[in-house]
C-alpha cells in the first residue's frame, strides 16, 4: 500500500499557507502606495519603514462619588465610584454579586431589580440596570443572594416560602427572570402583611405584582400560581381567608 503523499493536516496547512501568501500580497498593495517602496518590496529588499507617531492622549478620568450601601444585611463602603456606574455593575463588578441578571438593559424586563427596604418599613423594586449606584448611598438593599437562610459557613440551609413555592409549582425553566420575581413577590408578600387585601381582589394583585416582569420561557401561569398559594396559605395577608 503505497503511503499517502499529504495529510488532511498538511492540506490545510497548505490552504493556510496560501491564504497568508494572498494576504500578505493585499498587505503589500495597501501599503505600498509608491512605487519605489512596491519595487523594493517587491525586489526583496525592505523598504525604510517610517518613523511612528506618537499619539499622547490623556488619561480618561472618571468623576468619583462615594458610595456606601447596605446590602443584605451587611454595610458595604463607602467605596468611589464612577459617577455613571449603574448598579447592576456594582454589584457584578465590585460586590461579586452576581444573582441579579442583567437582561434587557433598558428597564423594561425588570431581570435586574433589587428590593430597597426603606425607613418607613415599607419596601419596593428598583431596576438596577438604569440606576446608578450612588443613587442607593445610604440606602438599604436586597438582592436575591439575600433570601434565603443561611448557616454561618454561608450555605443555604433553607428557602424563603417564595423560592420554596416556585420550585415546588416548577415556576421557571432557564431561570434568567428568576431573581427579578422573587423580588417582585417577596415585595408584594410585605405589602400584604401590612396591607391585607380581600379575597376576591387576590387574583388582580397578584397580576399587577408580576406584570412588568418578562419571561421568555413559561408563559408566567406557573409563578402566578407559585405566588397565589403562597398568598393564600400564609396567615393575615387575605383578610376572608379560609
Ligand atoms: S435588565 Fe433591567 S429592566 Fe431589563
Ligand atoms: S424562566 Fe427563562 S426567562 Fe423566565
Amino acid at each position: 500500500m503505497t503511503a499517502p503523499t499529504q495529510t488532511p493536516a498538511s492540506a490545510a496547512g497548505g490552504a493556510n499557507t496560501a491564504s497568508a501568501v494572498a494576504a500578505s500580497g493585499a498587505v503589500s498593495a495597501a501599503s505600498g502606495s509608491s512605487g519605489a517602496a512596491a519595487a523594493a518590496s517587491s525586489a526583496g529588499v525592505p523598504a525604510s519603514a517610517p518613523a511612528a507617531t506618537v499619539v499622547e492622549r490623556p488619561l480618561t478620568h472618571f468623576r468619583t462619588l462615594p458610595v456606601s450601601v447596605k446590602v443584605n444585611g451587611e454595610i458595604v463602603g463607602p467605596t468611589d465610584l464612577p459617577a455613571g456606574l449603574m448598579m447592576i455593575d456594582y454589584l457584578h463588578e465590585y460586590l461579586h454579586l452576581t444573582g441579579s441578571r442583567l437582561g434587557c438593559g433598558q428597564g423594561i424586563c425588570h431581570a435586574c431589580v433589587v428590593i430597597v427596604d426603606k425607613p418607613d418599613g415599607t419596601s419596593e423594586e428598583v431596576r438596577t440596570c438604569i440606576t446608578g449606584a450612588n443613587f442607593f448611598n445610604g440606602k438599604t438593599i436586597r438582592t436575591i443572594e439575600g433570601h434565603a437562610k443561611r448557616n454561618e459557613a454561608g450555605e443555604v440551609v433553607e428557602l424563603s416560602p417564595i423560592q420554596q413555592k416556585f420550585l415546588e409549582h416548577f415556576s421557571f425553566q432557564c431561570g434568567y427572570c428568576t431573581p427579578g420575581f422573587v423580588n417582585a413577590a417577596t415585595v408584594l408578600i410585605e405589602r400584604l402583611k401590612r396591607q391585607p387585601i380581600a379575597k376576591d381582589k387576590v387574583e388582580q394583585t397578584i397580576t399587577e405584582a408580576l406584570n412588568d416582569h418578562i419571561c421568555r420561557c413559561t408563559g408566567y401561569v406557573r409563578y402566578y400560581e407559585a405566588v397565589k398559594e403562597v398568598v393564600m396559605t400564609t396567615p393575615g395577608l387575605v383578610k376572608d381567608a379560609a
